[in-house]
């Protein structure tokens, strides 16, 4: 088999990163996808970076016993805490989703006021603030860890009354800061955007990494000649894998995916 045929990793601590997969999916169809949700494991979110390390690796070895052609970790707090190691320990294109999100963030801003939310880890990584004031040392940012969402968006709590007042506690002081555009520093941010809009009212702009990264991969793949030939008319599929299935993860993942979903099914990972 051509290498240009193979699938695509990507993986995540849970359901989060198949936004991802989603936008990945709908930008190059012809794509075959391997997605692992190592949802035995999540959150990611609250564990030390050593921890995050280990879990990155043993994730990634497992894409790589399933013959992929280019890695994406969808995962914001892995990848502020892992990408460097995992490109260092493995011989193939490993993308992580900061960097495609700050050059959205700094393409959307007009006022370079940028807000940036994620979870605990990714917001004290650094992470996103370096890689954002490395591009442009004037802009003024407002970071927040805001550990409440993914258990909310896990839950199917979106349509909550008790999720409108606490994202509009959490964004309070981004309004202060005159935001005008919102970096979701997380995989399951993207799924609150009707929700983040509303509370943050018109005049903000939301950067999504799930798009933005699907671009980059883009980009990746046709730099390395990797991208699946135009000739194959076939629509690539999406395996998931995942280290405990649970009902709640099927529903979420047929509601990202639906029908596009070719095999869902819980796997062991080795240990690293
Ligand atoms: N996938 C994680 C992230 O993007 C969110 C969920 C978790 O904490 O594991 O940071």
């Amino acid at each position: 088999m051509k290498r240009a045929d193979l699938p695509v990793g990507i993986f995540d601590s849970g359901v989060g990163g198949l936004t991802v997969a989603r936008a990945v999916h709908q930008l190059l169809p012809r794509e075959e996808i391997v997605y692992l949700g190592d949802t035995a494991r999540l959150p990611y979110g609250d564990k030390s970076p050593a921890t995050i390390q280990r879990y990155a690796r043993e994730d990634l070895g497992f894409l790589r016993q399933c013959q992929i052609k280019a890695a994406v970790v969808a995962c914001n707090t892995a990848t502020a805490h892992a990408l460097k190691t995992l490109r260092a320990e493995f011989d193939l294109p490993v993308l992580g989703v900061v960097e495609p999100g700050v050059e959205a963030a700094i393409s959307a801003t007009c006022n370079g006021h940028i807000g940036i939310i994620g979870t605990a880890g990714t917001i004290s990584s650094r992470a996103y603030q370096n890689a954002l004031l490395a591009k442009r040392d004037d802009l003024q940012l407002r970071a927040a860890a805001t550990p409440l969402l993914v258990p909310l968006i896990e839950e199917d709590w979106l349509g909550h009354e008790a999720t409108g007042l606490i994202l509009s506690e959490y964004l309070k002081p981004m309004q202060a800061a005159t935001i005008d555009t919102l970096v979701l520093a997380c995989t399951h941010y993207p799924l609150a955007k009707p929700q983040l809009a509303a509370a943050l009212g018109p005049g903000v702009t939301l950067v999504d990494s799930a798009e933005n990264m699907a671009l980059a991969l883009e980009r990746e793949l046709s730099r390395h000649d990797l991208l699946r030939s135009a000739s194959s008319n076939q629509l690539g599929r999406v395996r998931v894998h995942v280290t405990d299935l649970s009902p709640q993860f099927e529903k979420l993942a047929r509601r990202f995916l639906g029908d596009k979903i070719h095999d869902l099914q819980a796997v062991q990972l080795d240990e690293a």
